[in-house]
């Protein structure tokens, strides 16, 4: 085969990443080489997002300046993976004639199958989802680095009424606990030092009775230098057993990230998130209580149907009440298909404008009162690269997610443990030195102390 170059880019959240590593272990077993050269691909792919209606119009933009190629390349083959396959199927195919290929989510394994179809002049099309396909047999090509990460399970239950992810990519499933462990020891062997376990929902992981705790246990137990952290986790299911399951094991990242997406119980109640503010806030208490130093991030969407300016302030409030360590911050967006839809989208483009812009400033405040706190402790951080600015400098991240820059010392290497003293701070950054490199008993005492 000489027509064997793929391309890829990746839009959306983690699992869509993951899930190129998945594509492209599949590809390569096939004989197809990867290029990062678009001029040189034979086969042009984008693994696509459809959460907002933004991140789809990005890619229709991106497949408009891809046709222009097709143009000068007519055997050039383009195709669109991920959330979007779904609903752009007829679009896209038929009527405007730009795509060759369209592959949703549980139809990888079959991708060398459609690009041969395509290949051939017809059009390759695999939308069906699956109740049991996790690729829990699939090698993922990943480069050698220090983090990787692993979907644990896919799909998701939840319907919440502004989403489409259970819709683009169907029902939850789990991959099997030791298939996990397995790669979690190959990716040991190979040096990396952070793994993020991924799902929509990671708490309602379940494997022959394995809930996401036992997981959590047997792949922090894997390697005492790994960095084990975790996404998404549902309000309503993180379990009591969870977090003593964080707070027992050093390697457990003690950050968790929990979207509240709203703090008003009637939109949450129209959101169908299943819990009520007072039980959010519960988790939190109790968490921070259990697990010393722990922080959390969030998710938030601004202007939900019938959201009143007094619900925004209950979601003002709650962000003062927890004081997370950082947001993701959304416009609602409405997406055909959700029971969200069918409600009228009534609170005005510019009023969702501003109460997204007050949620982001107050996040901001937050996040810099934090930091400003943290002025003069000792952090251990695992040392990613250099700093984007200089490099005079490196960069790594605490237990706790935040990034910290420090400057070159003559016996740190990128992937080691180094303790430091925060010294300066923005809203975004911690600055320190380094103080002393960590061994691995000691990280493990410093972690657990
Ligand atoms: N499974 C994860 C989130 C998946 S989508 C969870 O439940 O937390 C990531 C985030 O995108 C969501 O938490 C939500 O805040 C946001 N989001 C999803 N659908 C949206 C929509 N229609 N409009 C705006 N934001 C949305
Ligand atoms: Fe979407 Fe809700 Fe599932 Fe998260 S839990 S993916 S927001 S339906
Ligand atoms: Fe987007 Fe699909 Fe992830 S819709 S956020 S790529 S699950």
């Amino acid at each position: 085969m000489n027509s064997n170059n793929i391309y890829i880019e990746t839009y959306g959240c983690q699992m869509n990443q993951a899930d190129t590593e998945i594509v492209l272990g599949i590809l390569k077993h096939h004989g197809y080489k990867v290029t990062n050269e678009i001029g040189k691909a034979d086969v042009i792919l984008l693994n696509t997002c459809s959460v907002r209606d933004n991140a789809e119009q990005r890619i229709y933009g991106r497949l408009g300046n891809i046709s222009t190629l097709k143009k000068s390349n007519p055997n050039l083959i383009v195709g669109v993976l991920g959330c979007m396959a779904e609903h752009l199927r007829n679009d896209l195919v038929e009527d405007k004639k730009i795509v060759d290929l369209v592959v949703g989510p549980d139809e990888y394994r079959r991708l060398p199958e459609y690009i041969n179809i395509a290949f051939n002049g017809d059009k390759g099309i695999g939308i069906k989802l699956s109740r049991t396909e996790t690729y829990d047999d699939i090698i993922p090509y990943r480069e050698d680095g220090l983090q990787a990460w692993i979907s644990v399970m896919r799909g998701c239950d939840k319907f919440c009424t502004f989403c489409v992810v259970p819709f683009t990519r169907g029902r939850e499933r789990s991959r099997s606990l030791t298939s996990i462990v397995d790669e979690v020891k190959q990716l040991s062997d190979r040096g990396f030092r952070e793994i993020t376990l991924l799902g929509q929902n990671v708490n309602s992981y379940n494997d022959n009775g394995n809930d996401f705790a036992d997981l959590l246990s047997a792949v922090s137990n894997v390697d005492n230098l790994m960095r084990i952290r975790f996404s998404t986790s549902h309000p309503q299911d993180l379990s009591d057993k969870l977090i003593y399951t964080i707070a027992d094991h050093p390697g457990l990242c003690n950050y968790i990230h929990l979207p509240v997406q709203s703090g008003s119980d009637r939109i949450l109640d129209l959101m169908n998130r299943t819990y009520t503010i007072t039980h959010y806030l519960g988790i939190i208490e109790k968490a921070k209580k259990i697990i010393p130093g722990v922080s959390f991030s969030t998710d938030i969407i601004s202007g939900f149907p019938t959201e009143t300016y007094e619900d925004h302030l209950m979601t003002l409030d709650v962000m003062s009440q927890v004081k997370y360590d950082g947001a993701y911050m959304f416009k609602y967006s409405p997406r055909q298909g959700t029971k969200a839809f069918k409600m009228l989208d009534d609170v005005p483009e510019e009023v969702k404008s501003k109460r997204l812009q007050e949620i982001i400033d107050l996040q901001q405040k937050i996040s810099y009162d934090i930091n400003q706190e943290m002025i003069g402790k000792e952090e251990i951080i695992l040392v990613e690269g250099y700093s984007k600015k200089s490099d005079l400098f490196l960069y790594g991240r605490t237990d706790t997610n935040k990034v910290v820059i420090i400057p070159l010392g003559p016996d740190i290497r990128i992937g080691d443990y180094v303790k430091v003293k925060i010294d300066r701070a923005t809203s975004a950054t911690l600055f320190g030195r380094s103080i002393d490199s960590v061994n691995r008993e000691e990280k493990n005492m410093a972690l657990s102390a």
